[in-house]
């Protein structure tokens, strides 16, 4: 018989995080979601939802993170994963470079991870466990008009890196996800063009197959995943070429 994991996914009832939740709790697992806003998770049987808590926690209040795993882990034992997902876009449209953007965006994508992270190990299974971070193939080279973006997931790829090398003798590992285009509300929001875009229901099955094999770093689709490889060997005054047209499109100013 399969054993029961428990659990918790930030940013766990919207978009990837929904997705995720919804794989696991059909899985048979005990799952804890926590966001901002509290949304009820569609799509779930009553007996599914009788495994999942939710609570209502921004990542950036560490209090109150530790709360919920606190009392999640009280009730059901032990964390044996802990997913990241809890992020945001930086598409408000604005022409004009606003460095205040760049740093709300790092404060959730990045400060937001390194809190659950940070909260979280004290929670986990001495045994073996896992952190998980919702990155992206922005996170692999710098983006027009996406700069606290693609820095902060570009961050969570050496955080990822680095706590894999520090954790691994304490019996934890890490995996990084990049994902390509899914649609969700985030990037529901986008206007430009999203190639190879695909459902969350389909990412999420190929994110908890990645997190299954343990595997450290894992960008899909395969399509995007190639032509971002090419992109980040690229020599960097080839690749600013290339991107030059799309950005003046943009037409960001100072
Ligand atoms: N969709 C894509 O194509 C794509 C591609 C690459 C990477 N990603 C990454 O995947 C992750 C999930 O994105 P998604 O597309 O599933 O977006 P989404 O549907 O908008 O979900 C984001 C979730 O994060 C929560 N969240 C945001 N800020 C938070 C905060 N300060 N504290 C707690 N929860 C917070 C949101 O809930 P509240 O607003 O209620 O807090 C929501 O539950 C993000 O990190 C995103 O950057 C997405």
């Amino acid at each position: 018989m399969k054993t029961m994991k428990k659990i918790y996914i930030t940013g766990g009832n919207s978009g990837i995080g929904a997705a995720l939740t919804r794989h696991y709790l059909k899985q048979g697992h005990q799952v804890a979601v926590c966001s901002r806003q509290n949304r009820p998770l569609e799509g779930i049987t009553q007996e599914e939802s009788a495994r999942l808590t939710s609570d209502q926690v921004n990542v950036l209040d560490k209090e109150a993170l530790k709360e919920s795993m606190n009392k999640f882990t009280t009730q059901h034992g032990p964390l044996d994963l802990v997913i990241a997902s809890a992020g945001v876009s930086q598409n408000k449209g604005n022409k004009k470079l606003d460095f205040n953007e760049v740093r709300e965006v790092m404060d959730i994508n990045f400060y937001g991870t390194l809190n659950t992270f940070e909260v979280a190990i004290p929670f986990l299974n001495q045994a073996s466990s896992q952190l998980v971070s919702i990155s992206s193939v922005a996170g692999r080279m710098g983006l027009p008009r996406v700069a606290g973006y693609s820095a902060s997931k570009s961050a969570l790829i050496t955080l990822c890196e680095s706590l894999s090398l520090d954790l691994a003798s304490q019996n934890i590992s890490c995996t990084c996800i990049l994902p390509g285009f899914v649609d969700t509300p985030l990037t529901r929001k986008n206007r430009h063009a999203m190639p190879f875009l695909m459902t969350s229901d389909k990412a999420a099955l190929k994110i908890a197959r990645a997190i299954e094999k343990k595997v450290p770093r894992y960008t899909f689709p395969l399509p995007m995943a190639i032509i971002v490889g090419i992109l980040t060997i690229l020599p960097r005054s080839l690749y600013l070429r290339l991107m030059k047209p799309a950005a003046e499109k943009m037409g960001v100013t100072r």
